[in-house]
């Protein structure tokens, strides 16, 4: 099996729109009319879920009008949050086809259409020209990609000089290998963590310059410590999002990532970065 299947296999369900409607209904919420608010245990899938991507959009000099990209945009919650929130638009791209349609099926049900569009395609070979968004994005991606320098040139080609690029992104921390399965690949033979400095080394390399760059390993551990509380109180826990995708196996994905906190193997880092203008 090569890696795109692997990664296929590991992400795609077949039945997700299924089993999202089944958890919206046994949440009270309607399955045919999503709000936002009751979409986002589900559909902002990276961790801490919507807690992250409010922080992650604080990082954004996004403005009205903007053409923005989401790289890995998952089932798009990300994408109609920052669509909503700047009054922009924004374009998803996802190697997974059964997300890219789920995410364009809720962006129909929100009534988002002209805000955002989602299509399937690889971040290391995307079909935009260069210079085509003000701002790009992605979010819990870049360990699925073995070749990051590939990917930094790719993000780096197609923002217009002067454009930000904002990672929140999970790296290698000190103390050996990881276990899986994670939310993000069942072996090592999907998993491609750099360290943060290997992260930043690559974005300079691509020519980005580097604003803000900071480790989010002590919130991760604290939004944890409050999930797992809710549970014991019989509450359901503010991000389901693996539950969702992983059912089965999401009770190993999320043992292994807490352990991989825990103890800092794993060290989600956050990202701002500018394209140079060109020097007059
Ligand atoms: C953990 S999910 C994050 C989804 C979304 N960014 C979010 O935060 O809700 C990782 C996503 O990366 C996508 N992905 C992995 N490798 C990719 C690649 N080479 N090109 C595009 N998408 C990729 C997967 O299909 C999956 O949707």
């Amino acid at each position: 099996m090569n890696t795109d299947s692997e990664l296929q296999d590991h992400y795609s369900r077949g039945d997700l729109l299924a089993r999202l409607r089944t958890a919206l209904a046994e949440d009270g919420a309607d399955p045919d009319h999503p709000t936002p608010d009751s979409l986002a245990p589900y559909d902002h899938f990276h961790g801490r879920g919507l807690e992250a991507t409010l922080e992650t959009a604080r990082l954004m000099p996004a403005r009205a009008g903007q053409r923005i990209l989401d790289i890995g945009s998952g089932l798009g919650g990300p994408a109609r949050y920052v669509a909503n929130r700047f009054r922009c638009h924004v374009t998803g791209i996802d190697l997974t086809p059964e997300y890219c349609e789920l995410a364009q099926h809720l962006t129909r049900l929100q009534k988002l259409e002209d805000r955002t569009s989602f299509q399937q395609g690889d971040a290391l070979a995307m079909p935009f020209e260069a210079q085509a968004f003000d701002g790009a994005y992605s979010m819990n991606v870049s360990m699925n990609i073995e070749h990051k320098a590939a990917l930094y040139r790719e993000m780096h080609r197609v923002l217009k000089p002067g454009g930000w690029l904002v990672l929140s992104e999970v790296s290698r921390g000190e103390g050996g290998d990881i276990d899986y399965p994670t939310a993000w690949a069942d072996s090592a033979r999907t998993s491609f963590l750099s360290t943060p400095e290997e992260t930043r080394q690559g974005l300079l390399d691509a020519g980005f310059e580097v604003l803000r760059f900071r480790s989010t390993l002590e919130k991760t551990r604290a939004f944890g410590d409050r999930s797992r509380a809710m549970v014991k109180r019989g509450e359901k826990p503010p991000h389901r999002a693996v539950m969702l995708i992983h059912g089965e196996k999401a009770r190993a994905v999320m043992a292994n990532t807490i352990r991989g906190f825990a103890d800092g193997r794993i060290v989600p880092i956050e990202v701002l970065c500018r394209k140079p203008e060109p020097a007059a």
